[in-house]
């Protein structure tokens, strides 16, 4: 495991999004090919934002848009929170947003393109 950058552990206070999405696994496979397409929507094709923009390169949570904001983005490289967070609850919050923070809803995403950036994430701290 990769050396977590940024805040680690991180402190979160994300509510639990609805059981149609908390119950949820992902049917994908991690193959080159869906962590390729999860790179791409999450460092550039994802619309109206790339996660990049908050998230960071890196997924350290540092981008320039979260810089300031509160509660301030994920850190996707920190296992210690991210050990936590179950793969429903991360389709969930990037469906729907985190209610009452900068986390947008992303509803253009077809289900299949979230699954891609969950690998993605998820890989993010390996
Ligand atoms: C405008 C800034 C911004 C953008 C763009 C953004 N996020 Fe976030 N994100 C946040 C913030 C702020 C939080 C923390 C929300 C909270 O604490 O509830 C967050 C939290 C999250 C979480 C953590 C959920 C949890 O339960 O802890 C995930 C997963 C996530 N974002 C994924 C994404 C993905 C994938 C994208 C791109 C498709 C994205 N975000 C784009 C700001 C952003």
């Amino acid at each position: 495991m990769k050396k977590a950058r940024g805040d680690c552990p991180q402190k979160r206070t994300t509510k639990a999004v609805s059981f149609k999405y908390s119950n949820k696994k992902n049917p994908l496979k991690p193959t080159p090919a869906n962590l390729k397409a999860g790179k791409e929507l999450y460092q550039k094709k994802a619309k109206p934002m790339a996660c990049k923009l908050c998230h960071g390169k890196y997924g350290d949570g540092r981008g320039p848009g979260g810089a300031g904001v509160s509660p301030a983005p994920r850190n996707f490289t920190c296992a210690a929170t991210m050990k936590d967070i179950s793969d429903g609850q991360i389709f969930g919050v990037i469906k729907e947003g985190s209610k009452g923070t900068a986390m947008p809803a992303f509803k253009n995403l077809k289900d299949r393109e979230v699954w891609q950036l969950v690998h993605y994430i998820r890989d993010l701290g390996n």
